[in-house]
């Protein structure tokens, strides 16, 4: 079976107290089930992780390239300033689909920019936890060669 890397980066441990206003009321172990779900329906195994650290997320990146892995990644405030996990993402071998629970679009000037976004296949964002839904729909749609 094909396996789904779900790359969650910093604060995103924090779900279900964290800024509820903006990211809800579900935990990270909600979305994780979330994506076993849809994972399941289709035909796909997820490999699911978060981590507060660059260094392991950049480690994780480059184990998926190696394995030829696809990632539906949140890069979380990575996002925004990270040249270094964009320069990782940008020796993938497999799909790349960025992630967002919110709208960074129309959130803080701050977040308008994604260093990341050119080196994906592209951006699901602002749909709460559906993003990674339809993030694994996309991803599977592009393993099928529909993309
Ligand atoms: C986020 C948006 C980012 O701007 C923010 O730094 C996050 C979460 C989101 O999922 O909406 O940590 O990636």
């Amino acid at each position: 079976m094909q396996t789904v890397l779900v790359l969650n980066g910093p604060n995103l441990a924090r779900l279900g107290t964290r800024e509820p206003d903006v990211y809800g009321t579900a935990t990270l172990e909600d979305l994780r089930q979330a994506c076993d779900a849809t994972a399941a329906e289709l035909g796909l195994a997820v490999d699911f992780r978060q981590t507060d650290e660059e260094s392991e997320l950049i480690a994780w990146v480059h184990e998926a390239a190696d394995r030829r892995v696809p990632i539906v990644l949140n890069p979380a405030a990575f996002t925004h300033y990270s040249y270094a996990l964009r320069d990782a993402l940008a020796m993938r071998t497999a799909p790349l689909v960025e992630v967002h629970i919110s709208n960074p679009a129309a959130r803080e000037a701050f977040r308008h920019n994604s260093v990341v976004a050119a080196v994906a296949d592209g951006t699901i964002a602002g749909f709460g936890f559906a993003s990674y839904v339809l993030a694994l729909r996309a991803v599977a749609g592009l393993l099928a060669g529909d993309g």
